[in-house]
């Protein structure tokens, strides 16, 4: 059973895999993560994640087993501009897809199913998932979970700063002619603008119960 969340930044979506993961007692990928792995060793090795060459290589070289997917680095903003440029590279995207997808048929420590969530893995990584939700939200509304976000982490944040950052993120990962943002086209489309994390989650068990027949776990 593959259950795919995708979404722009900010969406919700994460929070929204990660909790529907376990009602189910799936396995969750969170496949943004690899992107900002991706570039975030490009950074650290002295590239720039918008050379080809370089992000190309550092895919192919990430070892997503290692430990890395949890390092708190890969949470900075610079790590999200960093995932959203390397993210833009054809390579890049081939050499994270059969990850994902082993991900997706063989979850590890032998959960029955496996949560997904990014911005293609109901329209390319796995387009015959169980489930698709496209989680959205005004760019506005997502700017202001993003700034709350920060300042929770204790970074500082300037919001029309992170309104532009999110303006600019969402053009490159709309207009990219690789795997672009967009809802799969049997995807249920989910706006959370005025929804709270608990309304957007009952939305989603709805969703999910009525395309699978799953019921959350007691
Ligand atoms: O959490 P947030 O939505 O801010 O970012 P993320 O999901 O960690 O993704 C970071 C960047 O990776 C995005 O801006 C995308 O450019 C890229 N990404 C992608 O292209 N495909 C995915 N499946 C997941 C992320």
């Amino acid at each position: 059973m593959v259950i795919a969340i995708d979404g722009p930044a900010a969406s919700g979506k994460g929070t929204l895999a990660k909790r529907v993961a376990k009602a189910f007692g799936f396995a969750h990928l969170d496949t943004g993560a690899l992107y900002r792995a991706v570039g975030i060793s490009v950074l650290r090795a002295g590239g720039d994640p918008a050379d080809a060459a370089a992000a190309a290589r550092a895919a192919r070289d990430l070892h997503p087993e290692d430990g890395i997917l949890a390092d708190p680095d890969l949470r900075t903003d610079e790590a999200a501009q960093a995932a959203s440029k390397v993210a833009a590279v054809p390579e890049v995207r081939a050499a994270l897809l059969d990850f994902q997808r082993r991900f997706a048929e063989r979850p590890p420590g032998g959960a029955p199913g496996s949560v997904l969530d990014g911005r293609d893995i109901g329209t390319v990584v796995c387009p015959s998932a169980d489930a698709k939700l496209f989680v959205t939200a005004s760019v506005e509304v997502r700017a202001e979970r993003r700034l709350k976000e920060l300042r929770e982490r204790g970074i500082p944040a300037i919001p029309s700063d992170v309104l532009e950052d999110m303006k600019a993120r969402d053009a490159r990962d709309s207009q990219r002619t690789v795997a672009p943002l967009r809802p799969a086209a049997d995807a249920f489309v989910l706006d959370t603008s005025a929804l709270s994390a608990d309304q957007a989650f009952d939305a989603a068990i709805d969703h999910i119960g009525s395309k699978t027949g799953l019921g959350p776990r007691a």
